[in-house]
């Protein structure tokens, strides 16, 4: 006798069932996707015991013709595709025939099913043999029970997680293709307690408020993009909602929750280049892609996908978030100039004995620009050194000598002739002390000046940084030890395209075998520094700057990314380090904003404090 066996069918069902069916989650991920592909506009989901002792699912989707019951379970039974042709051209999320063969072989099943001008039927069937069918009333749609999963595969069951861990990768997969389908309202029910519920109002952002919470739907930036083959589109969370994990990060591919390492990694990269901190993003990428160019039938629970072109795919996400995520950081930032309000102090606590706290609405703090100080003929030509006398003259008691406290961490090159006959911008203040250890108080006249020490200390480095770049004379600094850094495939290649560029830039790196770089020498600004952190934040930054931009732009990229990563928040300032920081501000060529356009000083006028505190209205 030969030593080639023929499976039974039972035998041979079971193995092809473990390929779909890998847990109760994935039998909800099926079922789910046959009611979305019957156009069901309802979908409810309820499971007892982790999904391990049922799993219901309700659809008011096409339901099922009454002579199709049976084959529903056959294997290789579909609805979707007639020929392996059509694999290419697949607009629903089941082609296979499987799931409903496979599901009925390792549990059992109850089917209720009505399609319109059709009776309603009841099918059940156990291990995958038909036990009866019958004649059932109901409205159109079609319902699934699924019983003791797993039931005859002790095997199976065993790697099963607790009923607690199954219910919640359940409500995750369920949330997740909830937020696919935002004109589909799901609701799910585990072990008798509602937990999501979407009202299919067609809106995606509003499922990823029932999925998360109000915290999240805050937080979020929209993007959105068309090529010529595929549209890129969803939400993309600030730093404050980002993540210690991948726990957040869903992608979407025609509708059909797939992972993807190359959407993850673009999506990252681009969340990277304005993250302060090393954590995952939130986001939910939609990609909707002609069929004919993925092919969808590569993974058993199709769970991933294959693009024709995945580097085109790479940069589209990438380019799409960056910029969207550029965009939306400078309008949180961007403060309006809009009139006076009427009623610009609120009272939070009115009560008489409670102290009173006010919101000062943002645009009642003016950000400063270059006229106002001209108008009020505060602008003076003066060295620093006259500059100091300005102060003196002011009747203030701080004297200075700079060569006694040199401001920490901060980068002060001595002052050069030219820069000593520079114009001052505005006049300096008088300083009243530092809050938070960010912000410095002072006052001019009858104003209140608020200076963000960290964006004028970035701002002072960037200029400075600039002009060294644009001289060709940027101050560098050899490290002691040269830090070797491994480049994956697409930052090599960045670096060896911008490896001149860098060098002029003050990075001074050689190459080390393979896709290893040596880095030699970094800006003196940086002071003491993992060269590789900046590295990586810059190449980040040039990253998606077409091959055709001229060096000045990459340059400014450079200087800031490089001026963004040496600031560190928080920093308590002794005054003359408070009035060093200033004095510089003030002689650079645009000291109002922020290398991103965010305001490094805003005031508060005498009036404003009077009508605060009422004493005019
Ligand atoms: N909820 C439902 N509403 C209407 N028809 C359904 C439903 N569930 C299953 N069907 C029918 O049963 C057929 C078999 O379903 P099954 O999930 O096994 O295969 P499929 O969805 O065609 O492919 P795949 O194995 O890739 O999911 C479907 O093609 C569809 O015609
Ligand atoms: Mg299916």
């Amino acid at each position: 006798m030969g030593k080639i066996n023929i499976l039974s069918k039972d035998t041979f069902n079971k193995i092809a069932a473990g390929e779909v069916v890998e847990r109760p989650a994935s039998v909800v991920k099926e079922l789910i996707e046959n009611s979305i592909d019957a156009k069901a506009t309802e979908i409810y989901v309820e499971i007892l015991e982790g999904g391990e002792k049922l799993i219901k699912i309700v659809d008011n989707g096409e339901g099922i013709l009454e002579e199709d019951m049976r084959s529903a379970f056959l294997p290789h039974a579909t609805s979707k595709i007639r020929t392996a042709d059509d694999l290419f051209s697949i607009v629903t999320m089941g082609f296979r025939g499987e799931a409903l063969s496979s599901i009925s072989s390792v549990s059992r099943v109850l089917m209720r099913s009505k399609a319109v001008d059709n009776d309603g039927r009841e099918i059940l069937v156990e291990g995958g043999e038909i036990r009866y069918e019958k004649f059932s009333p109901m409205d159109q749609g079609t319902l699934m029970e699924i019983r003791d999963l797993f039931y005859n595969v002790p095997a199976r069951k065993k790697f099963l997680k607790s009923p607690s861990r199954e219910g919640s990768i359940i409500s995750e997969i369920v949330s997740k293709i909830s937020m696919a389908h935002p004109q589909i309202s799901f609701r799910l029910m585990v072990e008798g307690k509602e937990v999501l519920r979407t009202y299919g109002t067609g809106n995606q952002k509003d499922v990823i408020r029932q999925v998360y919470n109000k915290k999240v739907y805050e937080n979020l930036f929209y993007f959105e993009n068309h090529y010529d083959s595929f549209s890129v589109f969803g939400y993309i969370g600030n730093e404050e909602i980002s993540r210690g994990s991948r726990s957040h990060e869903t992608i979407f591919v025609n509708k059909r929750l797939v992972q993807s390492k190359v959407i993850t990694t673009a999506a990252e990269k681009a969340f990277k280049s304005f993250a302060t901190v090393s954590r995952f993003p939130f986001f939910v990428i939609n990609i909707e892609v002609f069929p004919e160019i993925i092919d969808v039938n590569i993974h058993p629970q199709k769970a991933e996908i294959k693009f024709e072109d995945e580097s085109h795919i790479f940069k589209s996400v990438f380019g799409t978030i960056h910029s969207a995520m550029g965009e939306g950081l400078k309008d949180t930032f961007a403060i309006e100039e809009e009139e006076e309000k009427e009623s610009f102090v609120q009272l939070r606590h009115p009560s008489a004995s409670a102290p009173v706290y006010i919101d000062i609405p943002v645009d009642t703090m003016k950000p400063v620009n270059a006229e106002e100080f001209q108008k009020k003929e505060h602008s003076e030509t003066v060295s620093h050194q006259e500059a100091k006398s300005y102060e003196s003259d002011a009747g203030l008691d701080i004297r200075i000598r700079e060569e006694e406290r040199p401001m920490k961490k901060a980068y002060w090159p001595e002052d050069s002739d030219e820069s000593s006959a520079k114009t001052a911008k505005f006049p300096m203040p008088r300083i009243i002390g530092q809050f938070r250890d960010t912000y410095i108080l002072t006052e001019i006249h009858d104003e209140l000046y608020i200076f963000d020490q960290h964006a004028a200390h970035e701002k002072i480095n960037f200029e400075k940084y600039m002009t060294e770049i644009r001289e060709g004379a940027v101050a560098s600094q050899g490290l002691l030890i040269p830090e070797i850094v491994d480049l994956d495939l697409e930052d090599h290649q960045l670096y060896l395209e911008n490896r001149e560029v860098l060098k002029e830039a003050g990075f001074v790196m050689e190459d080390f075998g393979d896709r290893s770089i040596s880095i030699r020498e970094v800006p003196l600004f940086l002071g003491k520094v993992q060269a590789s952190f900046y590295l990586h934040e810059i190449l980040d930054n040039i990253r998606n700057l077409g091959k055709g931009n001229k060096e000045d732009v990459k340059h400014l990229r450079i200087a800031t990314a490089a001026c963004k990563a040496s600031i560190k928040a928080y920093e308590p300032l002794t005054m003359e380090e408070m009035r060093h920081l200033i004095n510089e501000l003030r002689f650079i060529s645009e000291p109002f904003t922020c290398p991103h356009g965010r305001p490094t000083l805003v005031k508060l006028t005498e009036k404003d404090m009077q009508k605060m505190f009422r004493r005019i209205v």
